[in-house]
């Protein structure tokens, strides 16, 4: 089983968007995938229905009040499960990661593994510390969400000098990489941040892929679901959400029995 946190200093720049959109994609490229909230402002529920809000979740789990399997919400694709978070108090983030972080956490991670899932996806409430420090120590993949925005390079760098920090205290070397989010190609700052980005972080710790503006999102979040499924014929952004998946896969060398075996030979079918 692999963990991916989301995670980013600032607020707003894309975590939930992208990780309810990236679980999609992963469970649609046949993982089974966990999407687990632990932002306390309940982002994911939000950004789905009704019933998500009221759910349960991570919380209840943590407190050891519901068994894990009892809290888990299915969605409409089967490889695919969400944890909501089911904080039940009007709290913000933690500023310090406590025992009870790192062990809720831990714990999540365990009974996911036990429950089978491949892969983890931790959505995270912004800031670098309280219950995010907790699940990025635990991570195995760190995606950072950032937007095209001027003074970008500086909260990068400062996000990865904090993730030194963390590496050096947990003895744990986890790569990171950013995702360059609510690009504006129309806006010449906003290119000009990107083009910044390209060229001053090594290659490894940036996606190639880039997710756009686009007021679609904006829709998709209102309905309450993964842009891919807005539309029968899914928009071209809902799209880029399988790139990142496959970029993460890669980097993660995640790979199925059958990549190798299922090979194709012939392209006719005669
Ligand atoms: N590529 C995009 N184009 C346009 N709007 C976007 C895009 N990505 C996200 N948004 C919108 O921006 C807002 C913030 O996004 P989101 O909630 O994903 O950020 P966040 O980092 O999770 O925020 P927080 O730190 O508060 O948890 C939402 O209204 C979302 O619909
Ligand atoms: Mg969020």
């Amino acid at each position: 089983m692999v963990t991916i946190c989301i995670a980013s200093q600032k607020g707003g720049v894309g975590k939930t968007t992208t990780a309810l959109n990236l679980s999609h994609s992963l469970s649609k490229r046949g993982w089974k995938t966990l999407l687990a909230d632990l932002d306390p402002q309940g982002a994911i529920a939000f950004s789905l229905s009704e019933r998500a809000r009221q759910a349960a979740g991570y919380c209840q789990f943590a407190d050891g009040s519901s068994p894990f399997d009892s809290l888990l919400l299915k969605t409409i694709v089967p490889t695919l499960k969400i944890l909501t978070n089911g904080s039940k108090l009007p709290i913000g983030p933690k500023s310090e990661s406590s025992e009870e972080d790192r062990k809720g956490i831990e714990s999540l991670l365990q009974a996911a593994s036990a429950a089978e899932f491949e892969v983890v996806v931790l959505d995270t409430p912004p800031g670098l510390s309280g219950i995010s420090k907790g699940a990025l120590s635990h991570a195995d993949f760190i995606l950072a969400p950032q937007q095209a925005e001027p003074l970008a390079s500086r909260s990068v760098g400062r996000f990865f000098e904090a993730l030194k920090e963390l590496a050096e205290l947990t003895g744990r070397q986890t790569p990171a990489a950013v995702l360059i989010t609510m690009l504006d190609p129309s806006q010449a700052e906003s290119v000009q941040v990107a083009n910044e980005l390209w060229n001053t972080l090594p290659p490894e710790t940036i996606l190639d892929t880039v997710v756009a503006r686009n007021p679609i999102f904006i829709e998709a979040s209102a309905k309450g679901l993964p842009l891919a499924l807005l539309r029968p014929h899914p928009p071209a952004a809902a799209l880029i959400f399988d790139q990142i998946a496959a970029e993460i896969e890669a980097r993660l060398s995640l790979k199925k029995p059958d990549d190798e075996e299922n090979v194709i030979t012939d392209y006719l079918d005669l």
